[in-house]
């Protein structure tokens, strides 16, 4: 038994997050996309198989992020990164090239839709909306993790819609770390040009039924570079990346990583209502404690490329076309974005998230025409003001923040 109750969860909760402990049903207001979970034809309340628990923690996992406040109350801190303004940019606004070489691919912006979902019945449609966005835009798209799909073959078209609807762009396979076995095909199934392997240590902590064992984790990851003739990258998922782990990255022959850092969707969050639905109070507590823990993403950022050759995605809270210019600025090759899709993808149209796309894009051509950048390559030269926490942590963890503002 678990000694914290409800009541001493909310005495000692975070002010900012009161609100969330009024939480007790998982499905509420009008953006359920589970009609009725006691008679699922995909498994019922009583089939607890782990297959059928999979599915439906996808299914709970979208309609928490939809329907309860799951983010980080710290941020990026692409705010303590400024750029200087160029009142004589002397490039031409319509002429400003997004272009941009992904992992050896084209890609026609540096923005990649972030691995969301797939493996349940209902995700078919989330990830044709996302995939053909991604294909009228020209950018890249990962999908949510595909084990669920290898082992049962009978969800693959959830997947495989995402290659269908988007033949012509950069599609990232997804797997976890010691899904080893099903590597090869995971990329198969979608004719994936990239394979990504997700790491989730701080979601599986606070998660109800989460694995906490991850010995042998890089060991299973040099195996999964090698079973694999695409390029393998590595993402977290909300927590960041540090030198260290990436260095490790490095030397088992992964080519790049996604940072997935603190300051968007909080994965601890997520799994915090899932605990509260469960009255499992002890992860409940435990989720509201580590809301926040991680590296914020643009200082994982620096952190990776201050350390390794390795080509880096910034994800993880970019909710603005600044925020790319800025990750680009620090040196990424691309951003990534999740949680601002979500709600046009699951109960809009693909156009809408098109126009949600664009929405960062026209922030990132303006805030390129505004330092005179013609080409995204340009960002990376140019001067930036770096102040407050970004420049304590960077100090405190002996980075030299004067190259990083100077544009070295
Ligand atoms: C509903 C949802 C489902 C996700 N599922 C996966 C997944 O299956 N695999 C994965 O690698 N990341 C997954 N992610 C994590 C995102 O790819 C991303 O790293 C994270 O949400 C931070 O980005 P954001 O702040 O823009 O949401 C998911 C994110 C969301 C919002």
């Amino acid at each position: 038994m678990h000694n914290a109750t409800k009541r001493d969860i909310k005495i000692g909760m975070q002010p900012q997050l009161l609100s969330v402990v009024t939480y007790t049903h998982l499905i509420i207001g009008d953006t359920a996309m589970v009609e009725d979970r006691t008679v699922d034809k995909f498994g019922t309340e009583d089939d607890v198989s782990e297959a059928s628990l999979t599915r439906r923690r996808k299914i709970e996992h979208i309609e928490i992020c939809l329907d309860e406040e799951v983010q980080c109350q710290r941020s990026t801190m692409f705010e303590d990164i400024e750029f200087v303004h160029n009142a004589l940019p002397e490039i031409n606004k319509d002429k400003i090239d997004l272009t941009t070489n992904f992992f050896g691919l084209r890609a026609s912006a540096p923005l990649v839709i972030a691995a969301m979902t797939g493996g349940h019945p209902k995700t078919k449609n989330i990830n044709q909306r996302l995939a053909s966005a991604a294909e009228e835009l020209g950018l890249p798209i990962g999908v949510g993790s595909q084990r669920a799909a290898v082992e049962d073959p009978s969800l693959a078209d959830t997947f495989t819609i995402v290659r269908e609807s988007a033949p012509s762009v950069p599609v990232i396979a997804n797997i976890g770390a010691t899904h080893v076995d099903v590597a090869p095909e995971a990329v198969e199934m979608i004719d994936a040009d990239i394979l990504a392997i997700h790491l989730n240590p701080l979601q599986e902590a606070i998660q109800p039924e989460g694995d906490c064992n991850s010995i042998g984790a890089l060991e299973s990851i040099a195996s999964i570079v090698e079973s694999v003739d695409v390029p393998v990258i590595v993402k977290e998922t909300g927590a960041g990346i540090s030198s260290d782990v990436a260095k490790r990255l490095e030397e088992v022959g992964v080519v790049g990583v996604d940072v997935g850092g603190v300051g968007g969707t909080s994965w601890a969050g997520v799994e915090y209502f899932r605990a509260q639905k469960e009255d499992d109070d002890l992860k409940a507590q435990l989720g509201l404690e580590f809301w926040d823990w991680g590296i914020p993403t643009a200082l994982s950022v620096l952190m990776v490329l201050d350390s390794t050759e390795l080509d880096v995605i910034a994800t993880g809270g970019i909710r603005s076309g600044l925020d790319i210019a800025k990750a680009l600025a620090l040196g990424a090759t691309a951003a990534g974005v999740a949680h601002p899709l979500l709600r046009q993808a699951v109960h809009g149209s693909s156009l809408d998230v098109v126009v949600e796309l664009e929405r960062f894009l026209e922030g990132l051509t303006v805030a390129m025409y505004l330092t005179g950048s013609e080409k995204v390559e340009d960002l990376s030269s140019k001067q930036l003001i770096l102040s407050g926490k970004l420049v304590e942590s960077l100090k405190s963890l002996g980075i030299d923040y004067q190259k990083v503002a100077r544009g070295i």
